[in-house]
This record gives structure tokens, sequence and C-alpha cells, in this order.
């Protein structure tokens, strides 16, 4: 019984030392020829992709994906694959680039396939070990990252005329701290925005809160921009901003919340709300305030994108009811699908703040 085992053993660990002895003279021989252009045998393929595949995906799993069909992020993200990636991974209407037919694997042409969100975001910000992908992620913040994922959403759909006017359009590759906590550029008004409401209590709550403005974290929230917003740029999704602006002021919550798509999200000044809270809660609130007020639209912009399309503008509200009004400077962004001939509304973003006065 004894002898046995031994004799196993024996057995076992002198097969263990020919195949490391095998492995070794197997890499130190210099056979393997580790060339781009030489490429793996099927099995070997098959195998690494297997291995790749399950990689990301145990890793992407749990990724929460934001929300990927705001202009805005995909107008940045234009930029970033512009600046980044079409050497390896084309664009619409470019065949080839001198670096791609080199490379082993070879890159996809990201202007034809589409790749899961998670799936993108893991590789874009870890990279590929043994391939050209590089991780994009030691030079990136997350924010830039989730720019480029929800770019490569559209971009098979894009024709070279829509993607070279979209690049025209996007801001420049160093533009990515999307809102940080850079004191310099949020103080000039951030502080502000961060406070202030859109709604009847607004006057007291801004003035009780202005004690504490600066704690309020004004890095919390990008402040909403005209960036990539053309004046007219989408009349049709302007015209349909109007009408939602008009039933507001009139009272029409049938109109306002027809506007509304079911899965609309609304944020007012940071806080988030789903449409069915809004139309329960704030919305009442909201045509309670703009009943006693006048409001004046300033500016008006917007960005079409295929079926989607966003429209930013502002407007300066003076409250006519309050001992002493208190004047409101607007700031909205509505992101709008189009859904047969109709545009309809799925995001609200809201923020407002007291007007600056000029002395
Ligand atoms: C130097 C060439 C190179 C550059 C530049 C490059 N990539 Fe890649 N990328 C690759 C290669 C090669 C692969 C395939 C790797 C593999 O399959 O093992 C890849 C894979 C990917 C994938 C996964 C595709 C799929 O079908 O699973 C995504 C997404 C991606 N790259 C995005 C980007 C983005 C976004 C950029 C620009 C920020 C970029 N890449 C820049 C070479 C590159």
């Amino acid at each position: 019984m004894k002898q046995h085992v031994k004799h196993y053993s024996i057995a076992v660990v002198a097969l263990l030392a020919i195949l490391i002895a095998g492995g070794a003279v197997f890499v130190y021989s210099g056979v393997y020829n580790i060339g781009a252009d030489d490429h793996h045998t099927r099995p070997v393929f098959a195998i690494l992709q297997a291995l790749r595949e399950r990689s990301i995906h145990a890793r992407s799993e749990h990724i929460v994906v934001p929300n990927l069909e705001d202009p805005q992020l995909i107008l940045k993200g234009a930029g970033q694959y512009a600046a980044m990636c079409t050497d390896c991974h084309l664009k619409p209407g470019m065949s080839d680039s001198e670096i791609r037919p080199g490379l082993y694997p070879q890159p996809p042409n990201l202007s034809q396939v589409r790749v899961d969100p998670k799936d993108a975001f893991w590789i874009i910000k870890h990279g590929i070990k043994m391939s050209a992908m590089p991780a994009w992620g030691t030079s990136h913040e997350d924010p830039a990252i989730w720019s480029m994922v929800a770019f490569l959403q559209k971009l098979p759909d894009m024709t070279p005329q829509q993607y070279k006017e979209m690049v025209a359009k996007a801001p420049p590759d160093e533009d990515m701290d999307m809102g940080d906590e850079d004191g310099g550029h949020s103080h000039s008004h951030g502080g502000d925005e961060a406070e202030g409401h859109h709604q009847g209590e607004a006057g007291s709550m801004a003035q009780a809160d202005e004690g504490h403005a600066h704690e309020a974290s004004p890095a919390a929230q990008p402040e909403l921009s005209r960036e990539g917003l053309t004046p007219r740029a989408a009349p049709d999704a302007e015209a349909a901003a109007q009408a939602f602006h008009g039933a507001l002021q009139r009272g029409d919550r049938t109109v306002v919340l027809g506007m509304l798509a079911p899965e609309a999200t609304l944020t007012e000044d940071g806080q988030t709300q789903s449409r069915e809270t809004y139309a329960a809660d704030h919305l009442a609130e909201d045509i309670a305030f703009l009943k006693h007020a006048t409001v004046v639209p300033l500016w008006m912009g917007s960005m079409p994108m295929g079926d989607i399309a966003m429209v930013g503008s502002e407007a300066r509200i003076t409250p006519t009811r309050d001992g002493k009004p208190r004047v409101l400077r607007s700031h909205e962004r509505l992101t709008l699908k189009k859904y047969g001939s109709a545009w309809k509304i799925t995001a609200v973003q809201w923020q407002s703040a007291p007007e600056e006065t000029t002395p």
C-alpha cells in the first residue's frame, strides 16, 4: 500500500519536472514566433478569445451605467474619439489606416460594431493586455470615459457628414473636469448656483441657505452651459421646448405631463425625481410659483442628434407676489426624443440662482 503511494508520487513529480523543463526549453529556445504578423492557431485564438471575454465580463458586470443619451456627453465623446481612437478604430467613411492592418489582434471598426456599454467602459478604462488597446484610465477620469462610451453607442449609425459636423462642434480634449473642485472657476457663480430654487418658497429658502452656501458643495453639480448649443439648430425641438414652457406658465398640467415621456426624469437644483413624483408633488408648486411671476426668456439654443435633441435655455424670473421680489436667473436643459412625429421630453434639468445685481 505505502509502496504504491510512493511510486505514484514519484511519477507525478517526474511528469511535472518534464513539463516545466519542456516549457523552459520552449521559452528559451526561441522557437515561438512572437511577431504580430504570425497569427495564433485557431484553437489558441479561441482560448484567448474566451479568456478575454470572461475576464472582461466578470469585471464589468456590476458597473452602473449613467444616462448615455445626454447629448453633451455624446458630443464630448465625439471630440475624445476623434482625437485618440480613429487611427486604430476608424470612423465613418474611413476604410483603413496606416497602423491598423499591422495590429494583431486587429482593432474592431467601431464605426460599424456597437459594444455593450459596460464592457466598453471597462475596456477603455483598463485596456487589454498584450494587444494594442491602451488603458485610457491612466490619463482620463471616468466621466471622460463615459463620454466615449456614450458616443460609441451612436457612432455605428452615423454618416461621414454627421460625424464630421459633430466632431467640429465638440469641446477640446482638455475639457474633462466636469465641474470639479477647482475653486477658481466654480466660485464665480457656482456658490450661488447650488442654492436658490425654482419654486414657491424660493425666496425664503435661498435666503436661509445663504449662510452655508459655500459648504453646500457647488462641485456636486456641474453648471448647465451653452456648450454645443446653437440657436435654431433644431427648430422643431425648440418649438416643443417653448410649448412646454407655455404650458407650465399657463398652468396646463395635461399638456405639461403629455410632453414628458413616461421614463422622463426631472432634476431641480441637483435633486432628481421621476415623472410620477414630479406630477404628484413639485409640478403643482412650480405652477403656483410661475402664476405669480414674470418670465423673460433670455436665450435658447439646441443641438440635433438624430432622433434625440437637446434644448438649453435661460430666463429671468421675477416673482410678483412676495414683498421684496428676488430676481432669479434660471438655466434649463431639456433632452428630447422623437416619438413618431412628436418630440417628448426625456430629461429636464433646472438650475436657478438669484440674479447678480449690477450696481
Ligand atoms: C493603438 C491602437 C488602439 C488605439 C489608439 C485604441 N484602441 Fe481600442 N482596441 C485596440 C485593439 C487592438 C483592440 C482589440 C483588443 C482585443 O480584442 O484583444 C481594441 C479594443 C477596443 C474595444 C473593444 C471592442 C470589442 O469589440 O470588444 C473598445 C470599446 C475600444 N477598443 C475603444 C477604444 C477607444 C474609445 C479608443 C480611444 C480612446 C481606443 N480604443 C483606442 C487598439 C486601439
